[in-house]
């Protein structure tokens, strides 16, 4: 990955409009058990990996190994959780709630270390 910001935000974009469409057939069908799935599919892909992409890109890092990774996971763990709610809330397993918990959780704890080795500083980005 090489442009960071840019995959936060396009990521974010297309996370953002399929929560969207997907909370459209919840409100069109009455159905809105997919509720809880819903509301973390858009918060953690749209809302979240935008702010990451944000933060990026007011540092200017668009290329670190650590970050990518961190990245990857805040990418695959919001598609994975939000799949995974709507499965144990029909009633199917949970185990991919919680991997996809666990991702989630692996994103947010390398960025907390990353916004300590890499602060957003007065005048930097801006
Ligand atoms: C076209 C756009 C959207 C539509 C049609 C839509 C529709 C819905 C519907 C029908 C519900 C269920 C409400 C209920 O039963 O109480 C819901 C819940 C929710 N939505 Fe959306 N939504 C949209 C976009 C978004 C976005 C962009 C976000 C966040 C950035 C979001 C966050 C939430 C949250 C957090 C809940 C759960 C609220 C609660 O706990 O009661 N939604 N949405
Ligand atoms: C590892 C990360 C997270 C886990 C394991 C988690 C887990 C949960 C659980 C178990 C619930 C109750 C769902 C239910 O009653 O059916 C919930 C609700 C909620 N969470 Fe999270 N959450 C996480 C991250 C977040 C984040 C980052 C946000 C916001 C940016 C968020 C926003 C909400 C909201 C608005 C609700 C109430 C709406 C709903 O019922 O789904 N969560 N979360």
């Amino acid at each position: 990955m090489n442009n960071l910001p840019r995959i936060c935000w396009t990521v974010s974009a297309c996370l953002g409009l399929a929560g969207m469409v997907w909370g459209m057939q919840m409100a069109g069908s009455g159905d809105h058990s997919n509720l809880a799935a819903h509301a973390h599919l858009n918060l953690l892909g749209w809302v979240g990996l935008a702010l990451y992409g944000t933060y990026y890109r007011l540092i200017g890092l668009t290329r670190s190994r650590v970050a990518s990774i961190q990245v990857g996971c805040a990418i695959v763990g919001s598609v994975i959780m939000g799949i995974g709610i709507a499965i144990a809330h029909q009633g199917g397993t949970e185990a991919i709630a919680i991997i996809g918990s666990l991702l989630t959780l692996a994103a947010g704890a390398l960025f907390a270390a990353i916004t300590f080795q890499r602060p957003l500083r007065i005048n930097s980005g801006l």
